[in-house]
């Protein structure tokens, strides 16, 4: 079915640029503006058509512009794979706050999802040194041999998997290697099952790749964790990708090795299905949590595409390099995803990471200093809001966030702001009254909860939990808890 949804246009021209904003006049239609500008002379906007087609989710528009005497005709339609991809929440109220603070309002940041410590001096050496000898030409697609058998001592060190260099492809952060393996692995119609909350790009990367995101419902009484019965009994000969994260983003739980047999079990009884385990947050989990590689199971190596990165354990965001480690077939199908696409990491970045691969077991002691840091701040907020009415809290076993419910003050109504309705009103009104800067659960799957990130010192920590805290007196719990 094709349906014409009908926009107002509104346009200016200059010598320099033209601007079109285009409006929908129907209600399940978003807004959307767009702006180009040209070098040419001054040109007038003749006509502006625009169509969806409801089935293909197309926005398809086309912009006649007359330049002298030529008529230049401009199609500024999006691919529907665009238009099926929200952009990041994270990003967006990341975002804000920066411009906030840039007018000089004194926010407290704790939206973002990267450590506050500098990368340890050895490994910013590392690519300083690299840099000094000229190391800095394209390396192989894959990456470094050198880097890529460091990778394989370190998975049977600290993880027992055993790979060799061409069953890893080293690629621009996690990120590109979870996108390249999720496009590598699902045909158009796959099911990419995702316990929730979820890291926010997850479904984002399955509607890339037209599949389909299943999200399965987790519950804070059982720490979040993916029940496997539900699992099981979602599970359809559609289902090709199951994704894990432990430790988790948004709510630092730690999958216990039980729990993964019992998922491993189901797993195996799924030919099609494979898993993609993200361990980014590995190094960053607090005993007597421990870690347990998904591809370590009976059975699952086969099954199991490892995702892991520098990011996180080493304080390396701004380097971008995380790493895929699985079959060769799969690994292989990645990497020509990325030969056509960015190709190899930075090699700059490639010699750091093999210096913080050598910092020694789990990243040495430099990186044992920022756990025990995190740790001390997860203490810190665990009690803190502990003693807030109506919160509810899962302790966090890793990673550097705590996903807090406070949907007891939902419903919560504040003369001049208006009714708290949700997570995002919810974190607005924080962002307004206390000036602290935080994630809302919808963008991870859950609207109930917010999310803090701890990356941040003890005192500025505290100074948060302050101002929320204060916040919080106008609002009611709704429910005693
Ligand atoms: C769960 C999870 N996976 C992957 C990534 C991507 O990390 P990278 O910086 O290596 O791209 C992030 C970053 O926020 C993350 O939280």
């Amino acid at each position: 079915m094709v349906a014409a949804a009908s926009y107002s246009i509104q346009a200016t021209s200059s010598v320099a640029s033209a601007r079109i904003q285009l409006k929908p006049q129907s209600d399940s239609l978003s807004s959307s503006s767009l702006s180009f500008s040209s070098q040419l002379q001054p040109c007038s906007i003749k006509s502006l058509h625009t169509t969806r087609q409801l089935h293909l989710q197309r926005v398809s528009a086309v912009v006649r512009a007359e330049i002298n005497s030529h008529t230049m005709e401009v199609d500024i339609s999006l691919s529907p794979r665009v238009n099926s991809v929200k952009p990041s929440k994270t990003v967006a109220i990341t975002d804000q706050a920066t411009a906030l603070a840039q007018a000089g309002v004194p926010v407290i940041r704790l939206a973002a999802g990267e450590p506050d410590f500098d990368t340890p001096a050895a490994i910013a050496e590392a690519g300083i040194n690299a840099i000094r000898e000229g190391y800095t030409r394209y390396t192989p697609n894959a990456g470094t041999l050198e880097l890529r058998t460091a990778i394989c001592h370190k998975l049977k060190e600290e993880n027992g998997i055993s790979y060799t260099p061409d069953q890893i492809l080293v690629s621009n952060g996690a990120k590109q290697s979870i996108l390249q393996a999720v496009l590598a692995v699902c045909s158009p119609g796959d099911e990419v099952i995702i316990p929730a909350p979820f890291w926010v790009s997850y479904p984002e990367m399955a509607r890339l790749a037209d599949a389909t995101p299943v999200i399965l419902p987790t519950r804070i009484s059982e720490n979040f964790l993916l029940d496997p019965k539900l699992l099981e009994s979602k599970l359809t000969e559609k289902s090709r990708l199951l994704i894990l994260c432990s430790p988790s983003n948004p709510t630092g739980s730690v999958y216990p090795r039980k729990l993964l047999e019992q998922i491993a079990d189901i797993v195996a009884r799924h030919p099609r299905l494979l898993v993609l385990s993200d361990e980014i947050y590995e190094h960053i989990i607090y005993a007597p949590a421990t870690h347990t590689s998904f591809a370590s199971l009976p059975g699952m190596w086969d099954r199991t595409l490892t995702v892991n990165g520098f990011s996180k354990a080493f304080a390396m965001t701004g380097w971008r390099l995380g790493y895929l480690a699985g079959p060769k077939h799969f690994v292989a199908a990645c990497g020509k995803i990325q030969s056509q696409s960015t190709s190899g990491a930075s090699s700059i970045s490639q010699k750091a990471a093999v210096a913080a691969l050598g910092l020694g077991y789990a990243g040495g002691e430099a990186v044992a200093t920022m756990v025990k840091a995190f740790r001390e701040r997860r203490d810190f907020l665990v009690n803190s809001f502990g003693e807030l009415p109506g919160v509810k809290i899962s302790e966090p076993q890793g990673a550097f966030y705590l996903f807090l419910d406070f949907s007891s003050y939902y419903g919560s109504k504040v003369d001049g702001f208006g009714v708290i309705s949700g997570s995002e009103s919810l974190c607005r009104y924080l962002l307004d009254m206390a000036q602290v800067a935080l994630v809302p659960g919808d963008a991870f799957g859950d609207d109930t909860c917010i999310r803090i990130s701890y990356a941040e010192s003890l005192t500025t920590l505290q100074a948060a939990v302050e101002r929320i805290k204060g916040a919080l007196v106008s609002l009611q719990p709704a429910v005693a808890v």
